[in-house]
């Protein structure tokens, strides 16, 4: 961890899940208590609500905002902070809006750690080895000042494409490691040895994955080439993870209409930015992780299928 994003830990705090879900449901049941908040920024992965509902917790949403990239903001973060929030949870390379941790935003989010000392941070980075033009995603259990309270979770899934492996780790203090460490005990026991030795191996594939990596940046290019060609049809370049997160300025219709009309229409299935919080504006998720060939018949269909509408 230390050699590729910076963060010094004890490799007896890591702890191995099947996924990097269960890290999250780990950390957040070993965290949280009753009616404690945990704040979520918005657009957002469509499990950890649910997974601090279960652990009795209440989701406070922070709304960052297309028009500003989605760019975090000190007063956004305050503006959800209350005495019961325990915990915040972020994630980049996001999952679905593309972006990464940026220097600035990682100082205001340090800050707002330092404000608040009863608070720790989650930080989801299962896509931190997709990122594309030469940049890096900031890991913010890098920061020496506030990693005590960060809780990096990580994974095989999409960096080494071993989704069904189910293999992914949660690194975190001492504290937080112990308490989830029961749960896990009690619950999952262990992670069978071959999938260990699987996912060890995949740290020796780097060829491999940087291979993965620059198709998936070319795929992003073709894709999103095509859809900005488009009346209408708005896409910032992703900087991370493999989705295109797609505008559409077509009136009357709402991200759950665009769905189904571009499914009976142009025969693409995405998801709607409403299942991630954005009701704002008329988005879509489109995931690039599919074949060349079948990702530019699907932007040339939904081109087409826009154009229809005028
Ligand atoms: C943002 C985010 N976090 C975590 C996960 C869970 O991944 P895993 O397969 O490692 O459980 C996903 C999977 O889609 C995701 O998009």
């Amino acid at each position: 961890m230390l050699e590729e994003n910076g963060i010094s830990c004890n490799a007896d705090h890591i702890l191995l899940t099947p996924g990097g879900k269960n890290a999250i449901y780990l950390a957040v049941n070993a965290i949280l208590n009753p009616d404690e908040e945990v704040i979520v920024l918005d657009p957002s992965w469509v499990s950890y609500e649910p997974i601090i509902q279960a652990a009795g917790g209440r989701c406070v949403k922070v709304k960052l905002d297309y028009q500003t990239q989605y760019r975090i903001t000190k007063e956004k973060l305050e503006e959800a902070y209350s005495e019961r929030t325990r915990l915040l949870i972020i994630n980049y390379p996001n999952n679905p809006t593309g972006c990464i941790l940026h220097e600035d935003e990682a100082d205001i989010l340090e800050a707002f750690l330092l404000e608040h000392p009863e608070v720790y941070l989650l930080s989801d980075e299962v896509y931190e080895t997709l990122v594309y033009d030469g940049n890096k995603s900031v890991s913010m259990a890098a920061r020496a000042r506030v990693s005590e309270r960060v809780i990096t979770v990580n994974g095989f899934s999409k960096s080494a494409a071993m989704t069904g492996w189910r293999m992914g780790y949660m690194v975190s203090n001492e504290e937080v490691f112990k308490t989830a460490y029961k749960l896990y005990t009690h619950s999952l026991s262990c992670m069978s040895g071959f999938l260990q030795k699987g996912a060890v191996h995949a740290f020796a594939c780097k060829r491999e994955t940087e291979e993965m990596r620059r198709i998936y940046e070319q795929r992003r290019n073709m894709f999103i080439g095509i859809l900005n060609g488009t009346k209408g049809v708005h896409c910032n370049l992703p900087e991370g993870a493999f989705y295109a997160w797609v505008y559409f300025d077509v009136k009357g219709m709402d991200s759950f209409a665009m769905c189904d009309y571009l499914m009976e229409n142009a025969g693409v299935v995405g998801m709607p930015g409403s299942a991630y919080g954005e009701e704002s504006v008329c988005c879509m998720r489109f995931s690039f992780a599919a074949a060349t060939e079948d990702l530019e018949r699907a932007a040339k269909n939904i081109k087409a299928a826009i154009e229809k509408l005028g």
